[in-house]
């Protein structure tokens, strides 16, 4: 067990701006330093790291935190991993310090990894000679065998057997997906493609029949804690690694087309391995790159999968570019029947997803009938509406104007009346979400707390109850936390709270409001007495609610006794 107090020690022995130089180059500007946030796509140096406080925190994206967090998003490793690395540089031996959950992980990962060298060997025996001879069909040399590590599976209990031997439970085996509950292989007689997780650990298999009749093509492992392949994308690690030199990510939906474009030497590519793109999928994206390119099989399920997937890159600002495969062919299909050259080509020549929408639009119109065209082109406007490329917008209202012979003036306006439309629609939801003064009192109050141990007694003493759940969490964390270590220190109060992402979250937004540094006793009062005050208010809601629904004049009086009551009148 790694302690509280143990992770204090090893982060006052650090210092953030020495770590954080390793990653980020800081320039010194006044009391702080500031570099280019990794966080997100930043351009000019908007993080600023303070040596004093020990904390970074990002203008632009809002990211804090101290240096573990640092090192742990960065590195994409847990909190506790990242305490490990930075502890065992300043001297300490914490390698055997893990909690039984990732000791048990890493065991899972050392299975898979077995099992994975299993397969690997199974398809160089003599019984992989059909195996081997499929993917020589397919143009799959051993080079790529190797890279990619495909194995075999082999009769039904091969596997099972040799785990089970190297004294691994059946009831593991059957947790892991390896093996059913009569102890045989649930993978028999199938070429086997390792899954991996983002670091490039085996985390599942997908299996593919390729000389008998089963009916599903691919099998693959059931999801599991490690394994959830909507939270994955084929190849992320070795893309990711490579990404500085090419800079845009493809994305493709089989794995076999990520296989066959590495053949080519196209080796930025992902797969979403057949499932729905996901939010999951486009967080990974947007922490490589935003130039990304949708290269989705060639047939209509590709087409829906890209409209799909260039709405959800919407949400996260990502703008993809789009590449349509003609013939119904997947990637792999299209290298093995144009080759290399032709396949770059096309690459190289991607469509904006606007002009891929659009060309969506006209798919069951009759582009000759003046009903059709007008449809066309109010789709269009609509995607349009939400495009801030305005070069781009403006070339496209003048491809319209000429292709359609509508004036480019009533295509601006309408144009601009959808983009007006959606501004308001926006505007009502910022209202909806706007704080209540509850809200606003509980953040203003714990933003003081976090600064001032005086601030923290008070409301300590005197406040009731917040009535936001996640505000209320960081709350009684920070009463935790001082009655444990006395005076808060940001810093060791992040390292206290990192195993909570949604209290991590409030605590980074509270601070990360613009409020001034000093404030008067009153306004202190002022924010316990508006929070302390909502249990009443919102009795007293209910009591009206009670009120108004309540026919009989007796009970209506009663409750508006209690109301007065509630006031304080007798
Ligand atoms: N897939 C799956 N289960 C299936 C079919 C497909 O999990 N029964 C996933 C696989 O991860 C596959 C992806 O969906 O990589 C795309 O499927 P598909 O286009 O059918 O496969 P191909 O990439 O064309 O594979 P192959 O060329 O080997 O037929
Ligand atoms: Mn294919």
């Amino acid at each position: 067990m790694i302690t509280n107090e143990m992770i204090n020690e090893i982060r006052n022995k650090l210092d953030i701006v020495d770590i954080i130089s390793n990653y980020v180059p800081l320039t010194p500007k006044g009391k702080n330093y500031f570099g280019v946030c990794p966080f997100h796509d930043d351009h000019s140096p908007s993080m600023s790291v303070s040596r004093e406080k020990q904390i970074y925190t990002c203008f632009s994206c809002g990211a804090t935190g101290n240096v573990f967090t640092f090192v742990s998003e960065y590195e994409k490793i847990g909190f506790f991993d990242a305490v490990r690395l930075l502890g065992n540089k300043v001297g300490y031996n914490l390698e055997t310090t893990k909690s039984t959950k990732s000791k048990e992980k890493d065991e899972d990962l050392e299975i898979y990894e077995t099992a994975c060298k299993f397969y690997q060997n199974s398809i160089t025996t003599s019984l992989g000679k059909n195996a081997i001879e499929y993917l020589e069909n397919r143009k799959i040399d051993k080079e790529t065998i190797k890279k990619f590590r495909i194995g075999l599976s082999l009769s039904k209990v091969s596997l099972t057997d040799y785990l089970l031997n190297k004294k691994i439970s059946l009831d593991k085996l059957i947790k892991l997906g390896i093996s059913n509950e009569s102890g045989s292989d649930l993978f028999v007689n199938r070429i086997m493609f390792p899954l991996y997780d983002l670091h490039g650990n085996v985390v599942a298999f997908s299996g593919r029949i390729y000389n008998t009749k089963d009916t599903s093509k691919y099998i693959n492992t059931k999801e599991t804690n490690i394994f959830k392949k909507g939270n994955l994308l084929y190849n992320y690690h070795q893309a990711r690694e490579l990404l500085k030199k090419s800079d845009s990510i493809i994305v493709m939906e089989g794995f076999m087309d990520v296989i066959r474009a590495s053949t080519i030497g196209v080796n930025n590519c992902v797969a979403t391995m057949g499932t729905a793109f996901t939010k999951q999928h486009a967080e990974l994206l947007k922490k490589t790159t935003n130039n990304i390119i949708l290269m989705f099989d060639g047939d209509s399920a590709g087409e829906e999968a890209t409209t799909s997937a260039i709405e959800v890159l919407k949400e996260f600002d990502i703008n993809p570019k789009v590449v349509r495969l003609p013939e119904d062919l997947d990637p792999d299909e299209y290298v093995l029947k144009y080759g290399k050259d032709s396949f770059i080509n096309v690459l190289n020549k991607p469509i904006s997803s606007i002009d891929f929408l659009m060309q969506m639009h006209k798919n069951n119109k009759n582009m000759s009938d003046v009903v059709d065209i007008t449809k066309y082109i109010n789709e269009s406007l609509k995607d349009l509406a939400t495009c801030d490329d305005e070069i781009l917008v403006s070339l496209t209202l003048k491809r319209l104007e000429s292709e359609y012979n509508v004036d480019y003036k009533v295509l601006e306006d309408k144009l601009l009346s959808l983009k007006k439309s959606k501004e308001k629609t926006t505007e009502i939801v910022k209202q909806k979400t706007k704080l209540n003064k509850y809200d606003i009192a509980s953040n203003n109050l714990v933003y003081y707390m976090l600064k001032d141990g005086k601030v923290l007694k008070k409301a300590e003493q005197d406040l009731a109850f917040i009535p936001n759940d996640n505000v209320r969490a960081l709350f009684n964390d920070i009463i935790d936390y001082s009655h444990k270590y006395g005076v808060i220190n940001i810093a060791d109060f992040i390292s206290f709270i990192s195993n909570r992402e949604e209290t991590l979250r409030t605590f980074n937004q509270i601070l990360s409001q613009d409020l001034k540094e000093k404030y008067t006793e009153e306004e202190i009062n002022d924010y316990i007495s508006v929070i302390n005050s909502y249990p009443l208010k919102k009795k007293e809601k209910e009591l009206d609610k009670l009120l108004k629904e309540e026919k009989d004049p007796l009970k209506q009086a009663n409750i508006l006794k209690e109301k007065l009551a509630l006031k304080g009148v007798k």
